[in-house]
């Protein structure tokens, strides 16, 4: 169904693909996992399939409340029809509270909440091992500029309010996520939006009671059960019931 589009860019967990239209793009969802930039890796069925539709559901809302997005519409099972941005070379961070390298860096009990929400920028670089980055390193080597870097913090915030109490509204606290934006340009004038993916494999998600975590981190720390996970989090979203009965009975 795919092939014969031309392929336009292939990461580790999704694919770009040339659109329909100029400005175009389809991004296809895989079932790939990598964790610790790619040195773990493992195929999950039927992953790319949910990380589709629960990031539309998410990016639907986004749009709703106001924030852009690259998201036109889902395709199929696995693929979205998506507006062409330039993609910012930054991953922006946003925490809740402490996990995973925040906690590690700073020596802070995992689970701890954080005194207010805390955005982190990092270098969309694989070779360089995604390296912690500053503002002043993202403006002194043009990556992108104090405006776009005020728009990011801004939107990221927007995302971060809406997203905590949409997943606090079905048990699951929102403990961090990461976002990318890109930019959109029209005319001689460019528009920060946000792109790439909002999905379990983005976003550290504990059910609220337990403290369960029904994301990639089940992945990362081999606890098992990881599409379960997505899986559970597409349930309390509920859009589980129009998944395809292969994902619905269950995949492993
Ligand atoms: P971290 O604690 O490992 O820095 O991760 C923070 C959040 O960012 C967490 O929700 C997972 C997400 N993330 C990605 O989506 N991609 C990545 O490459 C990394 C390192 C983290
Ligand atoms: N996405 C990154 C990788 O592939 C890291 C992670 O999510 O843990 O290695």
């Amino acid at each position: 169904m795919t092939t014969r589009r031309k392929k336009i860019y292939e990461g580790k967990a999704k694919i770009l693909y040339e659109g329909p239209e100029p400005g175009t793009l389809i991004q296809y969802f895989k079932d790939d996992a990598t964790a610790f930039n790619d040195q773990k890796k493992a195929i999950l069925e039927g992953k790319g399939v949910i990380n589709n539709r629960i990031s539309e559901y998410v990016m639907i809302k986004l749009n709703s409340i106001g924030v852009q997005n690259h998201l036109i519409r889902r395709l199929n099972l696995r693929e979205q029809l998506i507006r062409e941005v330039e993609i910012i070379p930054l991953e922006v961070v946003c925490r809740n509270v402490a996990a995973g390298s925040l906690s590690q860096r700073f020596g802070l009990p995992e689970g701890q909440a954080l005194p207010r929400s805390v955005i982190e920028f990092y270098l969309k670089d694989d070779k360089l091992n995604n390296p912690m980055v500053a503002e002043e390193h993202i403006t002194a080597f043009n990556w992108a500029s104090t405006q776009e870097i005020d728009d990011m913090m801004a939107l990221t915030l927007r995302v971060n309010d809406f997203l905590t109490g949409l997943f606090a509204g079905v048990g699951i606290t929102l403990v961090d996520f990461k976002v990318e934006f890109g930019r959109l340009y029209e005319n001689d004038f460019a528009r920060v939006i946000l792109a790439d993916e909002i999905s379990p494999d983005s976003c550290r998600l504990w059910d609220t009671q337990t403290n369960e975590k029904l994301d990639k981190d089940r992945f990362r720390r081999d606890m098992g059960d990881v599409i379960e996970g997505y899986t559970e989090v597409a349930r309390r979203l509920g859009i589980m019931k129009e998944m395809p009965t292969v994902i619905q009975g269950g995949l492993h």
